[in-house]
């Protein structure tokens, strides 16, 4: 059998024995009448942490999302402003819309992730009647289709005072933001002092089975929680959901830089390898994504190298080609679009699994560059 590392996603991860521990051993109640003692202590100490006064206890980061646009935006014919590469626009099914009856408008994402503020003043609608009323900015921290970065903090202070003239309020999505608070070294509540609301997910980095968290104000809590009702997120006893939430901020957050860590070797070993058809940019690597471009020289497309780092070719297991062990490694990624593939690190994945994964790149990535080489069309065994 093949060995099979898994770097599509941080949302690969299982829970850990830990937290399967903490799933048959917390107290529980119905969560729906605000009784569950597990998902009350896992709000009261998100909240803290983000320096917020309430939080919620949500499904999903796309479900949290959702509420907190609904919430911002509850009057009709409201405007919501989000990034062309947001996971809000590209990958919610257009809920905002759909559910929220919002108009989405979008800022084009620098590749840090960012927009730029002065064509973002000029986007901001309401005054004239024929108008919709902007009525929420959502940014994304980390960004993952910019590749993992973090947002600037002075990016964030301006954002916030241009939002705030005008009585804005600021939406991040920080389905990440643990990874942003590791890189930067900064305590949670300072990476989102200028935001109004953030949403945070536990089932990414975090390798938690399901769940996020909405966090705000009072008022806006009270709010969300009612449409996190109507949108059928209302769960009973999700004290059993919340208890390995609680024990992921225990157990894996202190881990994420050894994630950051491993990322940043892989992205500088492929840097190393001086390839012609593949690139990746160490110098704004920040935490667990990785991002391999293809070049123009490339012979094959994203999803061909995608098939290929998951075949295991015969070549591969024989001779002096082998690339590990006798079975070979299948390696899984993602494709990003026709010229980008990801690799995620994440706490399942180890030193040894990492150097596999390594030995698999390299191999794939020169078998690619000899048939660029030769003028010859890539694509899987
Ligand atoms: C940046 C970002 N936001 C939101 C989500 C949605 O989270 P969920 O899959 O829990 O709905 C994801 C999922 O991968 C994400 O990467």
């Amino acid at each position: 059998m093949a060995y099979i590392v898994d770097m599509r996603s941080d949302t690969v991860t299982k829970p850990t024995k830990a937290m399967k521990h903490a799933m048959v051993n917390s107290a529980l109640g119905d969560d729906v009448f605000g009784e569950d003692p597990t998902v009350n202590a896992l709000e009261s100490k998100i909240a803290a942490m983000l320096g917020k006064p309430a939080a919620l206890f949500v499904p999903s980061g796309t479900m949290s999302n959702l509420i907190a646009i609904m919430v911002h935006c509850s009057k009709r014919g409201s405007e919501v402003i989000v990034g062309d590469k947001s996971h809000i626009f590209k990958y919610e099914q257009g809920g905002a819309a759909h559910v929220a009856g919002c108009l989405v408008t979008t800022m084009e994402n620098l590749p840090d992730g960012t927009f730029d503020l002065e064509k973002l003043e000029k986007k901001f609608r309401g005054s004239d009647i024929h108008e919709p009323i902007t009525s929420l900015v959502c940014i994304e921290n980390t960004h993952n289709v910019c590749g993992g970065k973090v947002l600037p903090q002075k990016w964030q202070q301006d954002l916030a005072a241009i939002c705030r003239k005008r009585s804005i309020p600021i939406h991040v999505d920080g389905a990440r933001i643990f990874n942003a608070a590791e890189y930067l070294n900064l305590p949670m509540k300072e990476l989102v002092q200028h935001c109004d609301s953030i949403s945070v997910c536990f089932s990414k980095s975090l390798s938690c089975p399901v769940g996020s968290a909405l966090v705000g104000s009072v008022h806006f809590i009270e709010q969300a929680r009612r449409m996190r009702k109507m949108v059928g997120g209302g769960m009973r006893q999700a004290g059993v959901l919340a208890a390995c939430a609680l024990v992921a901020l225990d157990e894996v957050v202190p881990q994420l830089a050894t994630d950051h860590k491993r990322a940043l070797r892989l992205a500088k070993v492929i840097e190393g390898m001086f390839l012609k058809c593949f690139t990746v940019d160490v110098q704004t690597q920040h935490t667990n994504i990785v991002l391999v471009r293809l070049t123009d020289a490339c012979p094959a497309r994203a999803g061909d190298v995608v098939q290929r780092l998951a075949q295991v070719s015969l070549e591969e297991t024989q001779g002096d080609c082998k690339t590990t062990n006798d079975e070979g490694v299948i390696l899984k990624s993602v494709i990003f679009d026709d010229r980008t593939i990801r690799f995620t690190l994440h706490c399942q994945i180890s030193d040894e699994d990492l150097w596999l994964a390594i030995m698999k790149i390299t191999y794939v990535f020169k078998e690619i560059e000899a048939k660029a080489t030769s003028n010859t069309r890539v694509s899987a065994v």
